[in-house]
């Protein structure tokens, strides 16, 4: 959730800074700063909180000058202090950062820097783009210098820095979302369209791997190599409306864009890769408590209890606790055995579903310690809860459930980890890079969206499908069809890839779509003969594979490829594909994607 603003021009910066930053607040953040360049000098002020604190702070500063960054911080990298608000200046004072992100290999690289004389003195991976950057001046001029940190960076990043000497602004994205606003004698720099709208309407969306570097009378875009990009320079005519949509044609895709983003906040502040430890902010549960949960409950409905059903695997492999998964509208009917060694958890986006929370009271009152995953702050889920853990999605609008499944999924792998260190095993460094790596896997799924809208424009005639998945992605073949159902009311069954065979397969004919999710080393190689099976019948195959897509010649008729990731986190990935294919079939049947006919986004009633 940072904000990221820039500028350079003749107008006094600080004011049209704070301005952007305020136009990015409901992003959520919780430290703001500023940097200013003014007679070869960097001149910051950062301050922890909200951003008023920032404005107070600058009342007592001089701060004049008309080339600057501004920047509010949701932490990763260390507590929301001062030390740790952006800009970052490097140790050399040379030049001032801004970043929004996460660097996966921050640690090897710091240790580097370090050996070779660099201080470091908050606790954040930016410092280590900055201090990078600055040792890597002496050799070039600044965008030099970043085309050449960049090269070493690994994760996902958009970040601007101004040094000390120059009047010029430079840029690089991998990942998160920046945008370049054109105008005359001056040019911005944003994190998103709302910062920018007051001032200018002509703006270029930065792609990935683009490096750009921003002065007053004009703008170069090169990749890493240096070699000079031509980018479309787009006229943003949006109405109120879109600027809400964020330029997208409907929330659901918005908020399917938004995963890295939302991810990369579910992660932010509860994992400290130094230490290696999870922690979570409103969890008042004692240690000695939770390292004597003998069995988890988890408690949910609809999506969310797709994945309550994923977190069955994950807590049971990170945790070694016996989970069992119910329906809330089951649970609360069949006389669950419940005691003081169970940890119940409800899963809810809303936590405002009423069949979930009438299962997480009975969960209570027979003696279970509760837990809330939930994604909106103080919803009754959060209020009777022992502990919450928020998964920072935002708001999600469509009704359909897209981000706030995924950043659910990230939460239940975060929760076992916290169970695993509660019950004194070790959090070793692959099951943390792992999950640092996510949002850059999802991104990398959010590729594959052309092609994927090119194979709902084929089959969205059709009345049925199939979706076949097993193991850990038996959920996500669950969630696929749910997700088509709701959006394209087109009639979509989930199920263990396994069991086909045992009836499902009387089904099959050339009518017959099968999306089959085959990812993962045990059993992808199973999925593979239920695919040849459908073939044989003249089925349709949509495979999702991590594999050479070519693999799968001669068995699929559509192949899908996705990174591959640990296998605990592979559903979080896998679902990518799922969602995007649910969207363009319903797009091209013509429905409302955004409010689907019969459906609420929240169930308050039983
Ligand atoms: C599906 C969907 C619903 C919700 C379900 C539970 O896309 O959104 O199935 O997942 O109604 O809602 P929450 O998570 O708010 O408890």
């Amino acid at each position: 959730m940072c904000g990221i603003v820039g500028y350079v021009g003749h107008r006094e910066v600080v004011p049209l800074l704070v301005d952007g930053l305020q136009k990015l607040e409901y992003r959520g953040y919780d430290s703001a700063g500023v940097v200013v360049v003014r007679d070869g000098e960097l001149e910051t002020v950062r301050a922890e909180g909200k951003l008023e604190r920032l404005k107070e702070s600058l009342t007592g500063h001089s701060l004049a000058g008309s080339h600057g960054l501004g920047h509010t911080r949701w932490a990763t990298h260390g507590p929301p202090l001062e030390r740790n608000a952006h800009p970052i200046v490097d140790s050399k004072n040379r030049i001032a950062l801004i970043h929004n992100g996460i660097i996966e290999n921050f640690l090897a690289i710091k240790h580097r820097l370090q050996e070779a004389g660099w201080s470091f003195t908050s606790d954040t991976d930016t410092e280590v783009i900055a201090n990078l950057i600055s040792s890597l001046l002496d050799e070039g001029d600044l965008r030099s210098a970043v085309r050449q940190t960049c090269r070493q960076l690994e994760g996902m990043y958009a970040f601007a820095a101004v040094s000390q000497s120059t009047r010029e602004i430079v840029v690089a994205r991998r990942g998160p979302p920046l945008l370049l606003g054109l105008g005359e004698g001056e040019h911005f720099l944003a994190s998103d369209p709302a910062a920018l709208l007051a001032y200018t309407r002509q703006v270029i969306f930065l792609e990935n791997g683009d490096v750009a570097r921003l002065t007053a009378d004009g703008y170069e875009i090169t990749n890493l190599d240096g070699s000079a990009l031509e980018r479309t320079v787009q006229r943003l005519n949006w109405d109120p409306v879109q600027i809400e949509k964020g330029g997208y044609k409907h929330f659901m895709l918005k908020e399917i864009h938004e995963q890295p983003q939302a991810l990369q906040d579910t992660l932010a502040a509860r994992v400290d890769f130094e230490l290696a430890r999870v922690g979570f902010e409103h969890f008042s549960i004692p240690v000695e408590e939770l390292a004597a949960v003998r069995r988890i409950h988890l408690l949910a409905c609809g999506t969310s209890w797709h994945a309550a059903l994923v977190g069955k695997f994950m807590l049971e492999e990170l945790a070694r606790i016996p989970v069992e998964v119910d329906y809330g509208s089951e649970y609360r009917y069949r006389d669950p055995i419940v005691d003081e060694s169970v940890l119940a958890i409800g899963v809810s986006q809303s936590g405002e579903t009423a069949d979930t929370l009438a299962a997480m009271e009975i969960a209570r009152e027979r003696g279970a310690r509760l837990v809330a995953i939930c994604n909106v702050v103080g919803s009754q889920a959060t209020r009777f809860s022992d502990g919450t853990i928020y998964t920072h999605a935002g708001p999600e609008i469509g009704v359909a459930s897209t981000k706030a499944f995924t950043t659910q999924l990230e939460a239940l792998y975060l929760l076992g980890l916290f169970l695993r260190q509660a019950r004194g095993g070790d959090l070793e460094h692959d099951l943390l890079e792992a999950l640092a790596h996510v949002p850059q896997a999802v991104a990398e799924a959010l590729e594959q969206e052309k092609h994927i809208a090119q194979i709902g424009r084929r089959y969205h005639r059709v009345s049925d499908f199939l979706y076949l998945g097993r193991g850990i992605n038996y959920p996500i073949a669950l969630e696929g069809a749910l997700k088509l159902k709701e959006i394209s009311y087109i009639h979509a069954e989930g199920y263990p890839a396994g069991e086909m065979k045992h009836g499902p397969i009387a089904l099959i004919d050339d009518d017959l779509p099968v999306v089959a999710i085959a990812t993962g080393d045990r059993v992808a190689e199973k999925v593979r003969s239920n695919m040849q099976q459908v073939k044989a019948r003249d089925g349709k195959v949509i495979a999702v594979t991590d594999r050479d897509p070519a693999d799968l010649e001669g068995v699929a008729d559509e192949v899908i490829p996705v990174p591959r990731v640990p296998h605990l986190l592979q559903p979080i990935v896998n679902v990518i594909p799922m969602q995007l294919l649910a969207y363009y079939v319903g797009v091209r049947r013509g429905c409302d994607v955004d409010q689907p006919r019969n459906l609420a986004k929240s169930v308050t009633v039983e």
